[in-house]
C-alpha cells in the first residue's frame, strides 16, 4: 500500500513537472513609453582588434611578403637566396629600416641569383587578380649601367605562373613598381625575384599587395567581415602588445604613422607566448598603424578606441620583475605625452605638429576620438599611481575626452575589487572589464549587471568569450563551436538589460589564420584566401545589427526574465524605425512556449524572425564548412492582439522583431 502511494506520488509530480514544461513561459513587455526606456549607447556592440594570430601582419594587413624590409633578427628570416646575395646597411634608403639585399653575378654563366619570399602561410593569389609588385631599388656599383629583375607568381608545384620585368638604371634608390596578374587560384604559391643582368642591384621594402586591397593596404574579405558587424565601437591596438613582453616592445602608436618605409619592426609577442605554439617569425611591421586603424574605423562607422600603455610592460610576464617593468613615476612624462598627441594626431587641427601629419597622410579631417583607453590589464597599486597621472594630464588640456581604465585580468577577485575601486576613487568614465570562462560562468553570471551601481564609471566589458569545456572532452579544446555562441547570447541578454551600466563590449579576440593561430577561440577564421564567419560572429552580428535604441522590461511575473526554465531575454525599441526587438536564447534541449503580453501595443502585426540554431553543440564553421551554422531569417504573418505567442526553437538564439 504504502509502494503504492510513493509511485502514485511520483507520477503525480512527474505529471506536474510534464505540465510546468508544456505551459507557455508568461511574460510581459512594457512598451507603454518605449522611448523613455533606458538609453542603448551607439558603442554598444564593438569590436576588439590585435594582432595575434597573425591578425594584422599577415591577416587584415594585404601585404603578402613577410620580412619585406630584411629587418627580422635574422635579416633573411622568411627568404631563400641563392647565388650571390649579401645583406648590406651602407648608405640605407631608410633610416629606421637600414637592412637591404644586394643582389649580384653569381660569377658563372650557369649559376644563378635570387630570393624567394612565401609569405605567410603561403601566399594567396586569386585567379585574374592583379598584384602590385614594388621595390625600393638602386645599382649596387658606381659605374653600372643596367640592371633587370625579374618577378615571379610560382605555385607550390614550383611552375612559373606569371612574371613581370624591372629595369634598374640610377644609383640612387627609387620605387619601382610593376604588376603581375594572377593565371591561378591557389592559397599556397610564392615569389620569386631574380638578377637578369650582368649588372647588381641593391633592393629594400620589396612588396607585393593584392590590386583590390582596401586603400591599397587592406584585406577587403576580412574588412568587410568587420563592416558588416556594423560595429559601435573599435578597440586597437590590442590587448597584451600593448603592454610588450618588456617595455621596449610595448607598443608605440608613434612608430606607426607616418611612411610605411619607416616604420620601425617591433617583435610580437605572440610569437613566443605560448611554448607549444611557438611562431618565431611573428613580427610586426606597423604597415597596419594607427592612421589605419583610425581610417577602418571611420569606414565601417565605429568609434575609434585605442588603447595606450601606461607605463608597465605585461605584468604577467614580469612578476619579480617590476623595477624594470613599471616607468618609474618621475619618468612617465613621455608615455603622457604620447597620450596627448594622439589626441593632437586624431583631433587636432592641421596648424598643429600632428595634426598636420594626420593631414599629410591623407586625413586633414578629424578623427573625432572621444574614448582613450590607458593600460590594458594591470593590476595593484602601480597601476592607478601611474593613471592618475595620465588622467590629470589629458582633462587639462582634453576635459571631454572619456578616459578607460583596467580592472585586471580577471572578472571577479582581490585584484578586480581593487581595481574598480581604484578606477572609482580616479573617476574614469568606463571601467574595462575581461572575462574568458567556461560555459558554467556564463549562465551563472546571467545577472552580474543587475547588481551593479548606477552611478560612477560605467562598463567596458572589453575582452569576452565563452571557452566551453564540457562539450569537447580532451581534444580540440577551446572551439567556436554553437554552444559557446549560445552562451555568449545568453549573457548578452544580462548586458542588454543593463545598458544603462554597460556602455561598451566587445568579443575577443577577432581574427586568427587558420595556419597561425596562437590563441582560441576567435572571432573571425581566415586563410590566405577565405573568411570563415563562426557562430559566435553571428551572435554579435544579430546584436550589433539590432541594437534599439531603448531598453524595454522583460518581466516575468515581478522579476526581470533571466534564466528561469532555461530561457534568457532581453527586449528593445528602436525609436528610428519603430520596431519592437525580442532577443531570446533558449538553453534547452527542447522547445519553448512563450507567450508575452506586449503592454501599450495594441497589435503585434507582422514579425521577422531571425534564428541561429544547431542540434549539435559542437557545431564549428569551417573553411570546407562555412555554413554549418548561420542564422535564418523568416516572416510571420501578420498577429493581431498584444499576446506574442512564440515558440523558441531547442538550443536557439533568435531575434524578434515586430510592430512597425
Ligand atoms: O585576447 C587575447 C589576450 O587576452 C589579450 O591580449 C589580453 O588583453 C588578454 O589577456
Amino acid at each position: 500500500m504504502k509502494k503504492q502511494l510513493l509511485t502514485t506520488l511520483a507520477m503525480c509530480a512527474l505529471a506536474a513537472t510534464a505540465m510546468a514544461e508544456d505551459a507557455p513561459a508568461r511574460w510581459t513587455l512594457n512598451a507603454a513609453k518605449p522611448e523613455k526606456g533606458i538609453t542603448v549607447q551607439p558603442t554598444m556592440y564593438g569590436i576588439f582588434f590585435e594582432d595575434i594570430n597573425f591578425g594584422a601582419d599577415g591577416g587584415l594587413y594585404a601585404e603578402m611578403v613577410e620580412n619585406r624590409s630584411f629587418e627580422f633578427p635574422q635579416a633573411l628570416m622568411g627568404w631563400n637566396t641563392f647565388g650571390n646575395v649579401t645583406v648590406n646597411t651602407a648608405n640605407p634608403a631608410f633610416k629606421n629600416n637600414p637592412h637591404y639585399v644586394t643582389l649580384k653575378d653569381p660569377g658563372h654563366r650557369d649559376k644563378r641569383t635570387g630570393l624567394e619570399n612565401h609569405g605567410f602561410f603561403g601566399m594567396g593569389v586569386k585567379k585574374g587578380m592583379v598584384y602590385n609588385f614594388s621595390v625600393e631599388a638602386r645599382l649596387a656599383d658606381k659605374g653600372a649601367k643596367a640592371g633587370k629583375i625579374r618577378v615571379e607568381l610560382i605555385n607550390k608545384d614550383n611552375d612559373i605562373v606569371a612574371k613581370s620585368r624591372l629595369d634598374i638604371i640610377s644609383t640612387e634608390w627609387k620605387k619601382h613598381t610593376v604588376t603581375i596578374t594572377s593565371p591561378i587560384t591557389a592559397k599556397d604559391a610564392f615569389m620569386r625575384v631574380y638578377l637578369e643582368s650582368k649588372d647588381g642591384v641593391d633592393l629594400d621594402h620589396i612588396s607585393l599587395f593584392p590590386s583590390d586591397a582596401w586603400k591599397g593596404a587592406i584585406r577587403t574579405d576580412m574588412l568587410q567581415a568587420l563592416k558588416d558587424l556594423q560595429p559601435g565601437v573599435f578597440r586597437f591596438p590590442g590587448g597584451c602588445i600593448v603592454e610588450g613582453t618588456d617595455l621596449a616592445s610595448r607598443y608605440q602608436w608613434k612608430n606607426t604613422v607616418g611612411k610605411v618605409e619607416e616604420r620601425p619592426l617591433n617583435e610580437n609577442r605572440w610569437n613566443y607566448t605560448f611554448p607549444h605554439r611557438l611562431y618565431p617569425n611573428y613580427y610586426q611591421t606597423g604597415g597596419l598603424g594607427f592612421y589605419e586603424y583610425f581610417l577602418i574605423s571611420e569606414h565601417i562607422g565605429a568609434t575609434p578606441l585605442p588603447i595606450l600603455n601606461v607605463g608597465m610592460a605585461c605584468q604577467y610576464q614580469n612578476k619579480g620583475n617590476e623595477a624594470k617593468a613599471n616607468v618609474p613615476l618621475e619618468e612617465l612624462d613621455p608615455y603622457i605625452q604620447d597620450a596627448l598627441d594622439l589626441i593632437e594626431f586624431a583631433n587636432g587641427t592641421t596648424d598643429t605638429k600632428w595634426g598636420r601629419l594626420r593631414e599629410e597622410m591623407g586625413h586633414p579631417e578629424p578623427f573625432n576620438l572621444q574614448f582613450l583607453g590607458i593600460g590594458n590589464e594591470q593590476w595593484d597599486e602601480a597601476y592607478p599611481q601611474r593613471l592618475e597621472p595620465f588622467i590629470k594630464a589629458i582633462k587639462a588640456k582634453y576635459p571631454k575626452m572619456n578616459i578607460i581604465g583596467s580592472s585586471g585580468p580577471d572578472p571577479s577577485g582581490e585584484r578586480f575589487d581593487y581595481g574598480w575601486k581604484r578606477m572609482r576613487d580616479l573617476n574614469v568614465e568606463l571601467v574595462d572589464e575581461h572575462y574568458y570562462r567556461d560555459e558554467n560562468w556564463f549562465r551563472d553570471n546571467i545577472k552580474r549587471y543587475d547588481k551593479y551601481p548606477r552611478k560612477g564609471p560605467k562598463v567596458f566589458a572589453g575582452e569576452y568569450a565563452c571557452h566551453t569545456k564540457k562539450v569537447e572532452g580532451k581534444e580540440p579544446t577551446r572551439q567556436n563551436n554553437f554552444l559557446s555562441a549560445l552562451h555568449e547570447a545568453a549573457f548578452m541578454t544580462g548586458m542588454e538589460r543593463n545598458a544603462d551600466v554597460v556602455h561598451m563590449t566587445a568579443y575577443a579576440p577577432l581574427f586568427a589564420h587558420v595556419d597561425g593561430w596562437q590563441w582560441r577561440p576567435d572571432l573571425i577564421w581566415v586563410d590566405n584566401l577565405e573568411t570563415v564567419l563562426t557562430p559566435n560572429y553571428y551572435v554579435q552580428q544579430l546584436y550589433s545589427t539590432n541594437p534599439g535604441t531603448n531598453v524595454l522590461p522583460l518581466t516575468a511575473g515581478k522579476l526581470p526574465v533571466a534564466g528561469e526554465d532555461g530561457l534568457y531575454a532581453s527586449a528593445t525599441y528602436d525609436k528610428r524605425t519603430k520596431e519592437y526587438i525580442l532577443k531570446i536564447a533558449n538553453l534547452n534541449d527542447a522547445a519553448r512556449d512563450v507567450a508575452i503580453e506586449v503592454k501599450g501595443l495594441k497589435n503585434i502585426g507582422a514579425q521577422t524572425v531571425t534564428t541561429l540554431r544547431s542540434d549539435n553543440p559542437k557545431a564549428i564553421n569551417t573553411i570546407a564548412k562555412k555554413d554549418a551554422v548561420k542564422p535564418v531569417t523568416t516572416t510571420v504573418a501578420a498577429q493581431t492582439g498584444n499576446i506574442l505567442k512564440l515558440s523558441v526553437p531547442a538550443r536557439s538564439f533568435a531575434v524578434y522583431k515586430f510592430g512597425k
